[in-house]
Formats: structure tokens, sequence, C-alpha cells
């Protein structure tokens, strides 16, 4: 028999926290309360309940060691961001981009919703530190949530439990907390679906009191709150007023062949490329000249100023929440070392040997196997009805400390030195492969002015061009105007200002294919931007910024030709024209908060094109 403490018993003796449990638990009405300790018997315990009430199906344990599968609702699969509220107390404060209501009608509102919504549920006070627990650059948050499923996904993408109660009980820093259910109370007579949810979705964050509150979904980024809800929009608020950067960026360190190492920070939207480019093995010419990528983190970073005015980082994240379509030993390899165990998958599609499988994992697929809603796919049934068998935005949940390219100081308490910052979208047209902005305010200009077409990570319309500034559009949890004015002022902080960069590994030819083949072959790219972050490379000067001629970029290993490259490089003036008039609409959005910097940056990039 093993030895169960009681998990009702209170685990931290901090008043305002146990306060605040009682308040919520109240309004509730869960039918018992669970205190996160965070061990492995816990986790283990969560998600044999789950496995029982069909949840989650365990995989083969020979295949795939430690690891779950869950499928989610039909209608609860991505983002949703116009379910996603900034309630600051004016809806100025939050600006155009963001969904904003009155706070005391959200309070309003969401007291109605949480009224009794747990009932039948149990009610877990889960604990979390977004950054290293104790390091100066960390945030706490507790999240109340009525999903076992939640707790355990938590439990691989934040540091939780015991001793992140300690850390509350001394009291030192404010507690972020975090409601969230998933709306669908077992009141008299329902019965439990293995994928609880509510077509009515909340996700809302108070940026005054620093609260979030969750409601109706349970998948990523509205469930797992200390991700883009924490470490994003409310970390934001927190980041404008102490000065430092809450961003939407990988992390990731290039090793020269002096043995010197170069970190960068690079911000794509959502399903652009991070996971891929902070795990990036070089090609084998690379490799061989001594050249190697370490992972620090693929989604989120938390840049501050040192004593000595240089940017370091942090990624307060544990896991990987990676899109699972398109990983595999070719594409990613140390994402699929980083999933082959502990990990947990959604909806993928499982194979009859009790593995998993998804659109682009091998080339040749399985015979047959159960897609993302649990119908029988066949390559077959897919050729005829172009049926999926994952979901676009299909997922693993996987520790960090398990890639192979882990940094040795990704847990290091005051961050990695960040010499280099690269914003990227995913565009067809216009966007060269790289450039580099003239200088920060010019970089800012880039960043603020990035496009991506939409991809499936957030509900909306795939494929379209939109305005994404730094790939924040859906995490800035205040207005973007301001933002942007953050980022002017941060480098009069700085003794020594990151170079800034663009990049775009999805432009493509008149057939409609990828002229560059992306992936590893991306070192070329990153090389290139590190030489020149530490003076080391030449470019040639153009309207938009630095780019580098053929003869910079290192192609030994590659056949690309002067050709290929030329048309990756090429500046388009119509298409330019079209696309700084785009730009303008964004500026007129927000006009009457946009720095005057970038309304000079404007007209001096006008005037080059002219
Ligand atoms: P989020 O987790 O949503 O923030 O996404 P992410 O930015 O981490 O994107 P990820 O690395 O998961 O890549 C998303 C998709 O882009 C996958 O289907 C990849 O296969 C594809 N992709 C990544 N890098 C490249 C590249 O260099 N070229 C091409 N053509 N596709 C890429
Ligand atoms: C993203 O959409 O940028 C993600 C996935 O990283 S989620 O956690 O759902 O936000
Ligand atoms: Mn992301």
């Amino acid at each position: 028999m093993s030895i169960q403490s009681d998990s009702s018993v209170p685990l931290s003796s901090n008043k305002h926290l146990l306060q605040w449990v009682k308040k919520m638990a109240d309004i509730c009405q869960p039918k018992s309360i669970h205190w996160v300790d965070g061990s492995q018997s816990e986790y283990d315990t969560l998600c044999a309940q789950m496995v029982q009430s069909g949840t989650f199906t365990k995989l083969n344990e020979k295949l795939w060691p430690g690891c779950f599968y869950a499928k989610s609702d039909p209608n609860d699969v991505a983002r949703v961001e116009d379910r996603t509220f900034i309630c600051s107390l004016s809806k100025e404060a939050a600006g155009p981009t963001n969904n904003w209501v009155d706070p005391f009608d959200m309070r309003r509102k969401l007291k109605g919703l949480f009224d009794g919504v747990m009932h039948g549920r149990t009610m877990y006070v889960l604990p979390f530190s977004m950054g290293p627990v104790g390091s100066p650059m960390s945030e706490i948050g507790v999240q109340l949530t009525d999903s076992p499923y939640v707790v355990v996904n938590m439990r691989i993408m934040a540091r939780i439990g015991i001793s992140v109660f300690k850390e509350i009980d001394k009291q030192e820093k404010r507690v972020v907390p975090c409601m969230h259910t998933v709306g669908m109370p077992l009141n008299a007579g329902v019965k439990d679906v293995p994928w609880p949810c509510n077509a009515e979705k909340y996700i809302v964050h108070f940026p005054d009191s620093r609260e979030i509150w969750s409601y109706g979904s349970g998948y990523g980024g509205n469930a797992l709150l200390g991700k883009k809800c924490f470490a994003l929009r409310i970390a934001s608020n927190l980041a404008r007023d102490a000065g430092w950067m809450a961003e939407h960026m990988l992390i990731l360190g290039v090793e020269d062949p002096n043995g010197e190492k170069t970190y960068v920070a690079a911000a794509f939207p959502s399903a652009c490329g991070k996971t891929n480019f902070a795990m990036m093995i070089p090609p084998d010419s690379f490799i061989q000249k001594g050249w190697k990528i370490w992972t620090v983190g693929d989604d989120i970073a938390w840049i501050k100023p040192d004593s000595e005015g240089r940017l370091h980082a942090i990624n307060p994240e544990a896991g990987f929440f990676g899109v699972a379509p398109g990983t595999s030993v070719k594409t990613n390899p140390n994402a699929m070392a980083s999933l082959a165990k502990n990990t947990i998958f959604t909806n993928v599609a499982l194979t009859p040997e009790g593995g998993v499988w998804w659109e682009g994992m091998t080339d040749e697929p399985p015979a047959q196997c159960l897609d993302w809603r649990g119908q029988t796919w066949t390559p077959q049934i897919a050729k005829e009805t172009g049926a999926k068998a994952a979901h676009p935005n299909a997922r693993f949940t996987a520790p960090a400390s398990q890639c192979p390219t882990i940094d040795p100081r990704w847990e290091d308490p005051n961050g990695v030195p960040i010499s280099a910052i690269i914003f990227g979208g995913r565009r067809a047209t216009t966007m060269p492969l790289v450039y580099q902005a003239f200088n920060w305010t010019s970089g800012v200009y880039t960043g603020a002015t990035m496009g991506s077409e939409m991809t499936a990570a957030a509900a909306g319309t795939i494929g379209k061009v939109r305005r994404d500034p730094m790939a924040m559009l859906p995490f800035c949890g205040y207005h973007m105007g301001d933002y942007f004015r953050h980022w002017i002022v941060m480098q009069k902080r700085l003794t020594e200002t990151p170079r800034i960069f663009h990049v775009n590994w999805f432009r493509k030819d008149d057939h409609g294919k990828f002229i560059w083949p992306g992936f590893r072959e991306n070192m070329r790219v990153l090389k290139w931007i590190v030489d020149r972050s530490r003076g080391r490379a030449l470019g040639r000067e153009t309207p938009i910024g630095w780019i580098p001629r053929y003869e910079d970029i290192e192609w030994d290993g590659m056949d690309f030709s002067k050709d290929s490259f030329d048309q990756l490089q090429s500046f388009d003036k119509a298409a330019w024209r079209r696309e700084v008039m785009d730009h303008e609409e964004l500026f007129l959005d927000i006009h009457d908060r946009l720095p005057k910097e970038l309304i000079y940056e404007r007209e001096l990039l006008i005037c080059r094109m002219g």
C-alpha cells in the first residue's frame, strides 16, 4: 500500500492564498479540493484516473514509454482570439487590437458563469512558477482548475507544486490568481464526457489587478494559463511597468567553431517555425566545422537588462507545447527525441499498435489509424475526402529537459545574453529570405509592421495575411502603440543593443512551391546573422536594410543557385508599395499612441524606395 497523503489538506500557510481558495471554492462549489504537490506519484495517479474516465489513452509502453493520448472536443482545438478579452479599466489602455469589455461588467458576467460551475468535480489548487523557482526573473501564479488534463500538462510546461508553495509562503512575490473551468458542471443527471468544455468561451485578463479568468475551454493556450495568458498577456503589463520585455520568442545559442556562443531570440507568429528553429540541427558541413545549436526555449522569452545594461533572457517555461504535424526525424529530430517519452499528445492520430501518427511524421502513412476525431482513417479515405489524420493544430506536450540540444544554461536564473533579435512571418511574396535593419528604431519598425499568413493555431481564416506586430498581436496585454513605445524606450536603458533582423522561410515561386528548403538549411541564414552581430560579415545596403550577397552566405554542402538566391532576395518595388500601404492601415488604427520614431521610419523607408 502506498502512503498517500490527504490532498485536501492545504499545502500553503499563506493567509491570502487560503482565503482566496476558500472564496473561489464557495463560488465554484467543487465536490472536493486537491492541493497539487507536483510529485511524480500524483501525476501518475491523475493520468491513471484519466485513462479510467476516457480522457486519456495510455500509449504502447514499449513504443512510447510514459506517453498518453487525448482527443479534444472537435470544437475546442485552438486558441479563440475573438473570445479573448483584455479588461483594463479603460478601453484606451487595451487598445484597438484587443477585445475589451468594461471590467465591472465582465466581473459580473464571470461571477454568473463560475457560480456552481465545478459541481461534481475536483478543484485543483495548482501553484506554478514561470521561470526557474526562486530566480529573480521568475513570476508565480496559482491556477484553480477543474481539469486534471490541465494539471498534468502544466506539470510538464511549468515548475509546479511544493517548491512553489514554499516560494508563496515567503510572501516576497505577488502571486497572479488564475481561475479556470471547463464550464461543464456535473449537475444531477449529467454524465461526464472525455473532453468536457463549453460552447461559450471566455479567456479574460484583468491587467490592472493582474488576474486571469478562463471559462469553457480545456485546450492549450486557453487553459494552460501559465503560457499565453500569464507569460505574455499579463507579463507584458508587468514588463512594461518594470522595464523588461515579455515576448513571443524562442531563444537559442549558436556555438561557432571557436567555441564562442551567441544567443539570439526570434519572434515568429504561431505555427511559423519557432520550435523548429530553436532545435535546429545544422547541415553536416556546418557540424563538421564545429557549429552547434543549443536550445533555451521555443515559444516565450522574458528579457531584462542586467546591471551592466545588456539584455538577458530566460525561457519562463519548462516544456514544449509543440505543433505535431510536419514534425519528423527529417525536419526536427530534436523535437522527435524530446517527445519520445513522458509526453502527452493531443489531437494526433492513434495507430493500431497503440502509437501516434500525424501528417508529415513519416513518408509512409500507416495503413490504418483512428483520426483525431476517433474515426477510421486510411490513406485511401484521405485521398478521397481530404480528411486529415491529425488536426492541423495537434500538439505534443514534452519536457524541455528531454531535448538533446537543451542548453546547459537553459535554467540559469539570470538568463542568457541576447546579441540578436529576429522577426519573421509566413509570407508567400514580397519579403526576402533575410535582411538586417539599419538600427534599433528601424528594427522596431520592422517588427511592428510584420505580417504573416494566418495558421491553424487560432480559429480564423487560414492563409490571409494579417499584421502581427512582433508576433504579439494576440498576446500583447495592452495598447499596441504603447507596446511599440516600450520597445523604443527599452534601448535607452542598454549599453549594448542587439542587432535586429527579419527572415522569411516561406517565399513561394510562381508554381506555389517554397523557394527555400528551410529547416536545417536555415543555419546558413543564422550564421550570417551571428556573423553580422559579431561584426565579421559583409552585406549590401538596400531600401529595407542590409542583405547578404550570394557570396556572404556559406553554401558548402548545398546546391543553391545564385539565380534562386536572387529570386529569394529580390526587392519587388510594386509589392513593397502595397506593403507600405498596409503598414499605414495598422498605424491609422493606433495613430494616437504611435511613437513618432515609427512615423519617421516609415517616411524614411518611403524616401529610400523612391
Ligand atoms: P507555435 O507553437 O504555435 O508558437 O508554433 P511555432 O512557431 O513553434 O511553429 P513550429 O516550429 O511548430 O512550425 C510550424 C509549422 O511550420 C510546422 O508544420 C513546420 O513543419 C513548419 N516549418 C517550420 N520551419 C519551417 C521552414 O523552415 N520551412 C518550411 N517550409 N516550413 C517550416
Ligand atoms: C501558439 O498558438 O502560439 C502556441 C500554442 O504556442 S498555445 O499554447 O495554444 O497558445
Ligand atoms: Mn506560440
